[in-house]
């Protein structure tokens, strides 16, 4: 493995078998699978370093929160907390082409890069006959986002995700042509009123014949007031000073490899692997956000991340927890 972080093997086999898929899973390798919508890039969301290898892979220069796939809405609901507008759409919808935005229980074991650090989870349950069989084999559950390489359209059958990722993923498991080819609908139930985050295949209409009158919150603009201020992100509650080697001492620090002695500090990856980095930097924001006052720090410190392979993404997120807060 080498700096940019290589997890992932070179030759992308085409397999058939969702049994081999959840193997090669639970190993920590990434799988793409076949939805009803389209094509996902499968990791186990338990696995933080599976999960960072996934935003390695797509080339995605920042870290948005991914969609984590389950068998079932109970295996789903014993991670997130369902109200019973949750309930009462899972029973209706899925499995299929529905995602909902539910708080995390706090004893959930999906990795905290998977939810971008995030208190909220997004979840469904597709109904490929496939996918739902390697979910039950798996018993974890799978994060997936498109198939696809960043900014680049969502893939609907097996040949379009090899001609993308071919070389930068363990396999491909063919699953036939997506029959959606749309990307599900998320719906955040989260708070009061819910919010239809992205439209999909299962419109506003469909929703409101089956269950009755949705009220809807307006969908909230895409262009945030400020960087740090980003709604879809966590943000530390402490400022945030970058490209530090030396920490000051009312900081806390985050370290990538050498780190002064006597400071509070949080190991992103004492090798300096990137991907080991990536796994680590919401599980380090999150704990010196909530130790560093503790000991009386007033700050997080930073140590520079090289601009490179996950690199951007790393930095695009620190960039944005150290932006002036609006
Ligand atoms: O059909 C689909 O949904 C496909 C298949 C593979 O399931 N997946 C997919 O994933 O389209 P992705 O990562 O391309 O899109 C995930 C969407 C993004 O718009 C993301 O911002 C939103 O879900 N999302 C995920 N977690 C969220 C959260 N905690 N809060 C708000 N939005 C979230
Ligand atoms: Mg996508």
């Amino acid at each position: 493995m080498d700096q940019t972080g290589t997890d992932q093997p070179t030759a992308t086999k085409l397999i058939t078998s969702p049994k081999c898929a959840a193997q090669l899973l639970r190993a920590g390798k990434l799988v793409a699978f076949g939805t009803e919508t389209v094509y996902g890039l499968g990791a186990d969301a338990t696995n933080a370093r599976a999960v960072a290898s996934i935003y390695q892979a797509k080339g995605r220069p920042s870290f948005n929160p991914l969609i984590c796939h389950y068998a079932s809405a109970q295996a789903a609901f014993e991670h997130v907390r369902a109200n019973a507008l949750a309930e009462s759409l899972a029973a209706k919808f899925w499995p299929g082409p529905l995602t909902l935005v539910l708080p995390r229980r706090s004893d959930c074991p999906v990795s905290q890069l998977a939810g971008a650090g995030l208190p909220t989870l997004a979840v469904r349950v597709p109904a490929h006959p496939i996918a739902q069989k390697m979910l039950t084999l798996m018993g974890t559950p799978i994060a997936a986002p498109s198939a696809n390489r960043s900014g680049r359209i969502s893939p609907t059958r097996a040949a379009h995700v090899m001609a993308e990722l071919q070389g930068r993923i363990a396999a491909v498991l063919e699953s036939g042509a997506c029959e959606v080819g749309l990307e599900s609908t998320v719906l955040d139930l989260s708070s009061e009123t819910p919010v239809l985050l992205r439209p999909g295949f299962i419109t506003r209409e469909i929703l409101e014949f089956k269950i009755g009158q949705l009220n809807l919150a307006a969908t909230p603009g895409t262009k945030p007031a400020a960087p740090g201020m980003l709604a879809s992100h966590y943000a530390p509650s402490l400022p945030v000073r970058l490209n530090v080697a030396v920490p000051m001492l009312d900081e806390a620090y985050l370290a990538f490899g050498p780190a002064p002695p006597g400071a509070l500090t949080f190991q992103l990856s004492e090798t300096q692997n990137l991907t080991e980095a990536a796994s680590n930097l919401f599980e380090g924001l999150h704990w010196l956000d909530e130790h560093a006052p503790r000991h009386g720090l007033a700050a997080i410190a930073v140590a520079s991340v090289p601009e490179a392979g996950l690199g951007l993404a790393i930095n695009d997120r620190l960039s944005r927890a150290a932006a002036p807060r609006g």
